[in-house]
C-alpha cells in the first residue's frame, strides 16, 4: 500500500551539507516528498518526540543533540514507505549498517546517524502528527 513515513534529516547531516545528496537519494528511491521544513527543535518537542525512549542512558543526550542545530522534518510517500525507509537508512549503529544505506555512507556515529526514520505505522502518523499539521502535507 502506499504509506507516509516521518523522516528527519539529523544535526550531523544538515551541517555538512549532506540535504541534497540525502534528498536526492530519497526521489532516486521513489520517495515523493510531501512535506519538508528546516526547524531548530525545542527540548520539549524532542523529549516529546522520543518519549518512548524516556528513562534509557542516551534519552538526555540524545535530546541535546537533536535540538542542537536545525534539522530537516520530511513526510515521504511511497508504496511501503516505512519499511522501504528504514531500508535505505540501514541500522542504526552506522557500524552495523550495510553498504550503500545513507547511515554507511554520511553517519559519524550511534547518536549522529545522520537520519531518522518512522518504525511502524503507528510510529509514523504519530511521529507526522508532531510536526504537521494535515494541510501541510501535499499528498499526491
Ligand atoms: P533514531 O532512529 O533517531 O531513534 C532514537 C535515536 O537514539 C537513534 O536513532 C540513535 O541516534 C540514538 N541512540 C543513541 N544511543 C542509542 C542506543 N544505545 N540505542 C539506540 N539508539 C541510540
Amino acid at each position: 500500500a502506499i504509506e507516509q513515513t516521518f523522516s528527519i534529516i539529523k544535526p550531523d547531516a544538515v551541517e555538512r551539507n549532506l540535504i541534497g545528496a540525502i534528498n536526492a537519494r530519497l526521489e532516486a528511491a521513489g520517495f515523493v516528498i510531501v512535506g519538508m521544513r528546516l526547524i531548530q527543535m525545542t527540548v520539549e518537542q524532542a523529549q516529546n518526540f522520543y518519549a518512548e525512549h524516556d528513562g534509557k542512558p542516551f534519552f538526555d543526550s540524545l535530546v541535546e543533540y537533536m535540538t542542537s542545530g536545525p534539522v530537516v522534518v520530511q513526510v515521504l510517500q511511497a508504496e511501503n514507505a516505512i519499511a522501504k525507509y528504514r531500508e535505505i537508512l540501514g541500522a542504526t549503529n552506522p557500524e552495523n549498517a550495510a553498504a550503500g544505506t545513507i547511515r554507511h555512507d554520511f553517519a559519524i556515529s550511534m547518536s549522529k546517524n545522520s537520519a531518522h526514520g518512522s518504525d511502524s505505522p503507528a510510529s509514523a502518523e504519530r511521529e507526522i502528527a508532531c510536526f504537521f499539521g494535515e494541510s501541510k502535507i501535499f499528498t499526491r
